[in-house]
């Protein structure tokens, strides 16, 4: 987690860091700071506790801090609390390098006991200070340039970092190194960046280098210049992105969260227009062929938060459209537990950033078996797309919101392609059902503009959320999977507790916890089990609980045991998740308003979970 921006150029850099770490919030906000070089080559260090706002009003907008070549960062704590003196940057007593840092040093302790004897001292709690030290240690101790005494420090530290430094001998340069952490380099007109993130630097470059792991750059305002750990000159090609600067701003809408809630008919419909053409499944660019389709004798579905809950719901789709077993399992569960894979298996890696510390490690552990591996990824040029061997992209442009919502739905319909194709190429759909089905997918976009016209319901129904303590999300199948989604938005961003049970599962546990007044929202589009959990929902209902049904137009009988009932259009039951997803995420979305809270930015949390 944490955000990092560099920038080097002929403007002034700290507007340019301020707005580049505004779109890296998402990343972490407990703390923010900025260095920037003036004319005499000074250092301002400026860091402020709390929102960005904080660091912006302190720096008035950054026009207090003059200067054109500086770096900047967002934190979310690791090592020490978040505090001014713990945030970034971090730099040695005499200013000889300051640096900024994402990621985590897992040998900190022992760099810092090893420093302390050669006589540094250490301000703050990081590990980031132990590093910018480390770098310090061996660039004065050889009296090498700073390639080399990174290098060396590459070597020393274990764990994961995307660094920039900047050194007192070096002005207008900046150097940055790269180990598991996301990083971009972008280049345009005379300056150069360095990013977590393309949207933060989208609005100055759509230029930009992939540097990779184990990797060293050199930025100046002409340009940058890349070396390996040997400190080898190395050649890279610049990569132009083709997202809108407009998609990472607001665009009028009050918050980031509702905007891409709003984005879903299209990301959906450019998923499907990127993947489907003249009516049929093209994964030709994927190099997913039809040998290794029909190769394949079971899926793996990896992925964290809601990814893994786009997982579950493919998970029953795959199944029943190809019959071929699939297994969905949390990243961070599955790369402990010494998986015994087969390996004609698939793994299936499901990011929106590409980055997600351990669903990356889940990746590299298939590989390591020898097994092939398929990423659903979001973020064009993220670690598990370069790593992977096939990748199927969703196009849902950036999304900034922490709580996803137009990445998931771009992920199920990844998912839900995927599937179809096993189906045909495996001889258990015939082209009149495969045809159906992609026509039904075609459907998805309208259907979801038609529930987003009816949004001011659900924005009325959340009033009487708003106080609630506990909310319970029941549903089965396909249902139970988008109450697993349902549930994770709502405390995400409202803070309220709130548990997604299969329903079935009700009366092992959950039950005794159902009394007058308690929430329940069921959720009920699976055609065959539509009975099943309309008992449960009475069940709940006869012990006092206040309750709401999500169901398709047509179900009008769940009226009859719910307090509110909310209606999505018809669809084929195995894609109805993609239209019961809305109507959750606006709830969420409504309550945390309702509640005053903060919906892009949740406390405690970060949208690129890159520590594990
Ligand atoms: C964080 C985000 C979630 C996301 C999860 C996995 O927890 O807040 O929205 O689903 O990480 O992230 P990924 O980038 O791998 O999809």
């Amino acid at each position: 987690m944490c955000g990092i921006v560099g920038v080097v150029g002929n403007e002034a850099a700290a507007p340019i860091l301020l707005d580049g770490l505004s779109k890296l919030e998402y990343r972490g906000y407990d703390s923010a700071g900025i260095a920037v070089r003036n004319n005499n080559d000074e250092f301002t260090i400026v860091k402020a506790k709390g929102r960005l706002k904080d660091l912006q009003e302190k720096t008035n907008d950054g026009l207090a801090v003059p200067g054109t070549c500086g770096i900047g960062h967002t934190r979310w704590a690791t090592h020490g609390e978040p505090s001014e003196i713990n945030a970034h940057p971090h730099s040695t007593d005499d200013k000889n390098v300051v640096g900024v840092h994402n990621g985590i040093i897992e040998n900190y302790q022992e760099l810092r006991e090893k420093l302390i004897k050669k006589g540094y001292s250490f301000y703050s709690q990081t590990d980031t200070e132990v590093v910018v030290k480390l770098v310090d240690y061996y660039y004065k101790k050889y009296n090498i340039g700073p390639i080399d005494a990174i290098a060396k420090t590459m070597v020393r530290v274990r764990g994961s970092y995307a660094l920039v430094l900047m050194f007192k001998d070096f002005p207008g340069e900046i150097w940055v190194a790269r180990k598991d952490s996301p990083m971009i380099i972008g280049t345009e007109n005379g300056a150069s960046y360095v990013a977590s993130d393309v949207p933060a630097i989208l609005k100055y470059t759509r230029n930009v280098y992939y540097i990779g792991n184990h990797e060293m750059g050199r930025l100046t305002k002409d340009g940058a210049t890349f070396y390996n750990l040997d400190g080898e000159e190395i050649k890279k090609d610049l990569v132009e992105i083709k997202w809108d600067a407009e998609a990472a701003e607001k665009e009028g809408y009050e918050h980031f969260m509702i905007k891409e809630i709003h984005e879903q008919p299209r990301v959906v419909r450019e998923t499907l227009n990127t993947h489907v053409k003249d009516g049929k499944i093209d994964f030709s660019e994927i190099g997913l062929t039809e040998e290794v389709i029909n190769s394949v004798t079971g899926i793996y579905m990896v992925a964290c938060g809601s990814a893994y809950h786009a997982g579950v719901v493919m998970q029953y789709v795959m199944e029943s459209l190809a019959r071929v077993p699939v297994r969905c399992e949390l990243a961070s569960e599955f790369r402990y537990r010494n998986p015994i894979l087969d390996p004609n298996e698939l793994i299936v890696i499901i990011s929106q950033s590409g980055e997600t510390a351990d669903s990356l490690a889940a990746l590299r552990e298939a590989k390591t078996q020898g097994i092939k591996t398929l990423a659903i990824v979001n973020v064009v040029g993220s670690s598990i797309a370069r790593e992977a061997d096939y990748v199927l992209y969703t196009l849902a442009g950036p999304e900034i919101a922490v709580a996803t919502t137009k990445a998931y739905s771009a992920q199920l319909i990844a998912g839900y392609l995927l599937s179809i194709e096993f189906g045909k190429l495996r001889g258990h759909l015939d082209d009149a059902k495969y045809t159906e089905l992609i026509k039904e997918l075609e459907t998805i976009p309208d259907k979801i503009t038609k529930i987003l016209e009816d949004k001011e319901r659900i924005q009325w129904f959340s009033n009487k959320l708003a106080n609630s303590t506990d909310i319970f999300f029941i549903g089965r199948g396909i249902d139970y999977a988008i109450c697993m989604e349902g549930s994770l938005k709502l405390k995400e961003i409202s803070y309220i507790h709130s548990e997604a049970y299969a329903a079935g599962e009700l009366k092992h546990g959950t039950i005794s916890l159902i009394e007058k007044g308690i929430q329940v929202i069921s959720v009920l589009t699976q055609t065959d089990l539509f009975e099943k959990t309309i008992s449960n929902m009475v069940e709940c209902k006869s012990r006092g609980a206040y309750s709401m049904g999500l169901t398709s137009y047509g179900n009008y009988s769940v009226e009859d045991s719910a307090d509110f009932t909310v209606y999505i259009p018809k669809i084929n039951p195995l894609f109805a998740a993609s239209l019961a997803v809305v109507p959750l995420q606006l709830l969420s979305y409504y309550v945390s308003i309702e509640r005053g809270l903060d919906v892009d930015k949740p406390r405690n949390l970060a949208k690129s979970v890159t520590v594990e």
